[in-house]
């Protein structure tokens, strides 16, 4: 896929709105797929995983109108989905594939999962245990990964101790929930993103929140109701660590989603003394946007424990470069979790960073990094990873001299428009 060449130099200027979240959007189409009447999505992520989401609801007769970041979803009920014609295909998307194994579970039909080379080497174990426990027959390759054939029925309920911190893997046991007779729970080992929580009681459905354990009964109608997306933090979190690192930025990111479980990366940065002021949060739908407003400073490095990872799970890359620039030593406690992201994301971040002339290695499941004062330029894999991408593109805007980003048209996963909007903010 396309490389990119970056020069390095210049701030960040004026105000951005990024796209909608991929998360709360995939959330909204399958939820709207299950209700009972049509559900109108407002801001709607057009990143390519959401795309899959999409492609795989049509296939099993969703009809879904309008194009992101509007679109309306007529709702085929609980239980409700058709038989597929051909494979469901997820594409690149963990998100598509974990979270319709669990609507799929529910349902009285086989359906087979496949997706690309990346998806295709990532954990499905992980999904398949419980949905087997509560009654669904799930196969997968020797290996433990797609393509997965799900073949739904009759659901008993379970409660499920989650062996890791997976929002997936609990939206999945949850989404299956619904259909299984009595009440379903999962406790987590850690909170992670409650995106499936907030918006199944937006859609009427009565979640039990105690601490760490999420519960729901079986049976819960969901009526169709407005989603309004908010702006996606992890998209936002390029944003906030170019403008802090880039002399002279001054930069606005408007209508970021403020939900508490997404915004750790923010602590982090304030911890490391970035200049970050946070207008106060309004309220969209079930979840709460923010605007952001970012002065380029001086940065110090930082330690991030474990119990914070999965609130900022998505944001370490990023992080990992600001780390890379900070004075001081930084260290990521662990980041296991990575190994099994887009791509071994531990792994291609410590290589990200070394290519561009940071001192960056993996202990166990940490990340220790020594801060530099300048990057040199570099020509940097992406490994195919959207994220990858996008942090050794704006380190290549950091660095001094020509830079590049091999396959770097993978931000189209979650961010489209990423480059065209970041040089359009960019000053000389
Ligand atoms: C997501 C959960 C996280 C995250 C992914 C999106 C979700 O994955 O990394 O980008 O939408 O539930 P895990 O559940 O595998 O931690």
């Amino acid at each position: 896929m396309k490389d990119r060449s970056v020069a390095g130099g210049g701030g960040l200027q004026g105000e951005v709105r990024v796209p909608g979240d991929k998360s709360v959007s995939h959330r909204a189409l399958i939820l709207g797929a299950l209700a009972e009447g049509e559900t109108v999505v407002e801001g709607l992520s057009s990143g390519a995983d959401v795309g899959s989401t999409k492609t795989c609801l049509e296939a099993l007769g969703v009809e879904i109108s309008g194009a992101a970041p509007s679109v309306r979803v007529r709702g085929r009920g609980l239980g409700g989905l058709k038989a597929p014609a051909g494979d469901l295909d997820a594409g690149n998307s963990g998100t598509t594939m974990r979270l319709m194994a669990g609507v799929l579970a529910g349902h009285p039909f086989s359906a087979r999962f496949t997706g690309d080379e990346s998806l295709t080497r990532r954990p499905m174990k992980r999904v398949a245990e419980p949905l087997r426990a509560m009654g669904a027959a799930i196969a997968l390759s020797e290996a433990g990964t797609a393509p997965m054939t799900v073949t739904g029925g009759a659901l008993k309920a379970i409660e499920y101790a989650l062996p890791m911190a997976s929002a997936q893997v609990k939206s999945a046991v949850l989404l299956a929930g619904l259909h299984a007779k009595g009440e379903t729970a999962v406790v987590e080992p850690a909170a992670t993103r409650d995106h499936t929580e907030r918006m199944l009681a937006a859609f009427g459905v009565r979640v039990g929140i105690h601490g760490l354990r999420v519960s729901l009964d079986g049976g819960s109608r969901l009526k169709a109701t407005k989603v309004l997306i908010p702006g996606d933090p992890s998209s936002a979190a390029f944003w906030v660590v170019a403008a802090t690192l880039a002399p002279g930025s001054e930069l606005a990111v408007r209508g970021v989603g403020a939900n508490p479980t997404r915004t750790g990366y923010l602590s982090v940065l304030a911890r490391m003394g970035a200049d970050i002021h946070r207008e106060p949060a309004r309220g969209e739908g079930g979840e709460s946007v923010e605007d952001l407003i970012v002065s380029s400073s001086d940065l110090s490095g930082v330690e991030v424990s474990a119990g914070e990872v999965p609130g900022l799970i998505d944001e370490v890359p990023i992080l990992a470069l600001a780390a890379a620039l900070a004075k001081g030593e930084s260290r990521f406690e662990g980041l296991g979790e990575l190994r099994h992201k887009e791509s071994d994301r531990l792994a291609g971040i410590a290589s990200l960073l070394t290519s561009f002339g940071a001192s960056a290695r993996v202990e166990g499941d940490d990340l220790c990094i020594s801060g530099v004062k300048t990057l040199k330029a570099a020509m940097v894999d992406s490994l195919g990873d959207h994220r990858l991408a996008m942090t050794g593109y704006i380190a290549g805007v950091l660095a001094r001299g020509d830079s590049g980003v091999m396959d770097a048209g993978c931000a189209e996963i979650s961010y489209p428009t990423f480059y065209d909007d970041f040089n359009a903010r960019r000053g000389a």
